[in-house]
């Protein structure tokens, strides 16, 4: 894999995307070779009032963002770095919903796919063998308290040789070519990512996200009953995972400090942060 512009991924990607795989998501579709990030430009297009459903995708960025102000390394010729806008009737609290949702679409299509076993860490991580493939950055444009456009972020390490990470994190990232130990095509699994977001979408526009809630919840069973802690904005919580609510929200039950006359437990319900696992990912 060198770094010259790969054409063939735009190529396969607009045919495969020609026959009707989707109504609304790719259409229509950006393509660059190179991009600063895709969430940028799609958050650019979205002021300028772009369609819902249009996705910018690119070959390579120099400036992927990660979630918490992180960067996501994104090399050229390998990996998947797309984003979509939605523009949902919905308020903005229902917003991190749709990266939960997003997170769902990506470990279907890894099971189509690839046949591995991918699980879901709170609130998007996509992982396989408890090692992160998949990362979801979600921005907000609000008009008060009314979403008036969302752009879902989604870059996931598809063919990226171990070598193509940053020494840091190659124990706790990896690729579907580093697990199944063959390359996954692209453009397929491009194509199949939308078709399934598109379905979770209108799924949650039609019944809401109880219906995506239950889905989410079977890919991130082993987070039930865990011991964890979560760095979140209003500060550091460890607690044993309940499960999520019909918001997204994490459940967290967490135990006053030992020591206290009547040591007692309840449950808090947690929107953002980051879930480390006491003994575990
Ligand atoms: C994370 O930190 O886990 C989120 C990573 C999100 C990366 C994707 S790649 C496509 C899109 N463009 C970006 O700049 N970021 C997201």
């Amino acid at each position: 894999m060198d770094d010259l512009p790969d054409h063939g991924f735009e190529t396969a990607l607009v045919s495969q995307l020609s026959q009707p795989a989707t109504r609304l998501l790719g259409r229509p579709l950006r393509f660059f070779d190179t991009i600063d990030s895709t969430n940028t430009l799609a958050a650019r297009l979205a002021r300028e009032d772009a369609a819902e459903g249009t996705v910018v995708i690119a070959d390579a960025q120099t400036g992927g963002k990660g979630r918490l102000g992180r960067n996501w390394v994104s090399p050229p010729g390998v990996n998947l770095y797309l984003s979509v806008i939605l523009r949902p009737r919905k308020l903005t609290s229902a917003a991190p919903q749709l990266s939960l949702l997003a997170s769902v679409a990506v470990a279907e299509t890894i099971v189509q796919q690839t046949q591995l076993a991918p699980t879901i860490k709170w609130p998007n991580d996509v992982l396989v063998a408890g090692k992160k493939v998949c990362g979801i950055l979600t921005e907000m444009q609000a008009n008060g308290s009314q979403l008036r456009a969302v752009v879902i972020g989604i870059g996931v390490n598809i063919n990226a040789p171990l070598a193509s990470f940053p020494e840091a994190l190659q124990d706790k990232a990896s690729s579907l070519f580093l697990m199944r130990g063959e390359p996954v095509d692209r453009a397929a699994f491009a194509v199949s990512l939308l078709t399934h977001l598109e379905k979770l979408y209108v799924l949650w526009l039609e019944k809401g996200f109880p219906a995506v809630g239950a889905a989410w919840e079977g890919y991130a069973s082993d987070l039930l009953g865990k011991s964890i802690t979560v760095t979140a904005p209003e500060g550091i919580i460890s607690g044993t995972v309940r499960g999520i609510d019909r918001d997204g929200a994490l459940l967290v039950e967490t135990v006053s400090p030992e020591g206290q006359a009547r040591p007692s437990s309840r449950v808090q319900r947690i929107l953002a942060g980051d879930v480390t696992v006491v003994d575990g990912y």
